[in-house]
């Protein structure tokens, strides 16, 4: 929490103080009850969030801090999530609400990326009432519900939006979503000025899958078969993979809806699979929020200990970084 509310609130009481020491003892009791009506009114502001600058405040040099020193291994991720964030969030006027679609192998870090964007954007990051997480397979279980679900989810981002135009929409697992379902959230990612009298151009909408991911694993395992640096590979190289893997599959739900044809999706972002070094620097930062002192001596051993593919070479973390809190428990 920033320290910003409390001192409003302190200033407010100072403020009281000094009034009612000067007026002293005409209307004493009337400035108290007028001071205590606006200390309640205060701190009423500071617990309860609201949709303005003390709760919903872009912070740039955070996200780049963030992405800098606490996300590992996603360079291409990194550059491309900081470009449109940043870009989008200080545009006054934007035609259309900001939609990523981040993809990539498990455990890679589409949700921590997800939890850092929300974190600089709202002051409660991903527990503010404006960011809204939807997993297809929690949500949405129920095929035969479809009609339901799609009223349902269309009066949320409706009655969210209206009540916070600045409200973040993430939908998880977005490649197990049925199609009826994603085409009827489509209307609200378009160039509308407004959809009964509503804008959602201030929104924002990431879509989290696991679609493309063993096309950007091809392409990172040339990379390493030849020789080159992981950090020479860029956003070309991997569209690429992604395009033929997602745009064109002809079986996947989500790109039979026109999500792609139409351009809705501003940018699509690719996850790297981890390397043995990253799970490494994973460990390392969860042992120090788990409280310990940071041990690279345990830390390899769980590493070490992890399954990696291809068979042969060992090069990507199968699971990525998603099983280290549990696993770090066994060797601390
Ligand atoms: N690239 C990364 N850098 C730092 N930490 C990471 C990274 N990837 C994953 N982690 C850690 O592992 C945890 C699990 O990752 P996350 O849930 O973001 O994976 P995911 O890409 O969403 O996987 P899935 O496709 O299985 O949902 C995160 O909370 C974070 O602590
Ligand atoms: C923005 O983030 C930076 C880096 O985390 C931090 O030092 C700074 O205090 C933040 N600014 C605001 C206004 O919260
Ligand atoms: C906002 O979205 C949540 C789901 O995240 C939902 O439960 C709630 O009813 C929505 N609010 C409105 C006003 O539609
Ligand atoms: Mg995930």
């Amino acid at each position: 929490m920033k320290a910003r509310p409390w001192t409003a609130l302190l200033h407010c009481i100072l403020v009281s103080g000094l009034i009612v020491e000067a007026i002293e003892p005409v209307s004493t009791s009337l400035l108290l009850g007028t001071g205590a009506a606006m200390l309640g009114r205060k701190i009423y502001r500071y617990l309860y969030e609201t949709c303005d600058e003390n709760w919903v405040n872009f912070n740039a040099t955070g996200l780049k801090y963030d992405l800098d020193t606490k996300l590992y291994g996603q360079h291409v991720a990194a550059q491309v999530i900081l470009k449109a964030v940043t870009g989008f969030m200080k545009n006054e006027n934007p035609k259309k609400p900001l939609v990523l679609s981040l993809h990539g192998w498990t455990g890679t870090g589409k949700n921590f990326v997800s939890q850092l964007i929300a974190e600089n954007i709202y002051e409660k990051g991903m527990s503010s009432s404006f960011v809204h997480l939807f997993t297809a397979t929690a949500h949405f279980p129920h095929e035969m519900h479809i009609n339901t679900y799609k009223s349902q989810l269309q009066n949320w981002v409706k009655g969210n939006v209206t009540i916070c135009p600045r409200s973040m929409f993430i939908f998880d697992e977005m490649d197990k979503m049925h199609p009826g379902l994603i085409d009827s959230i489509k209307p609200y990612l378009d160039f509308y000025e407004s959809l009964d009298g509503v804008s959602y151009r201030q929104a924002i909408f990431i879509f989290l899958s696991n679609a493309g991911g063993e096309n950007i694993v091809q392409v990172a395992l040339d990379f390493w078969r030849d020789g080159r640096e992981r950090e020479e590979m860029q956003l070309k190289d991997l569209e690429t993979a992604l395009s033929l893997s997602v745009f064109n599959n002809r079986n996947s739900g989500f790109w039979h809806t026109g999500l792609i044809d139409k351009n809705l999706v501003d940018f699509f972002v690719p996850f790297l699979p981890l390397e043995y070094k990253h799970i490494v620097q994973c460990g390392l930062s969860e042992m120090v929020s788990k409280g310990h002192v940071p041990d690279k001596e345990v830390v390899e051993m769980m590493a070490h200990d992890l399954n990696y593919f291809p068979k042969e070479e060992r090069v990507f973390s199968m699971q990525g970084c998603k099983v280290i809190p549990s696993r770090l428990d066994f060797y601390v």
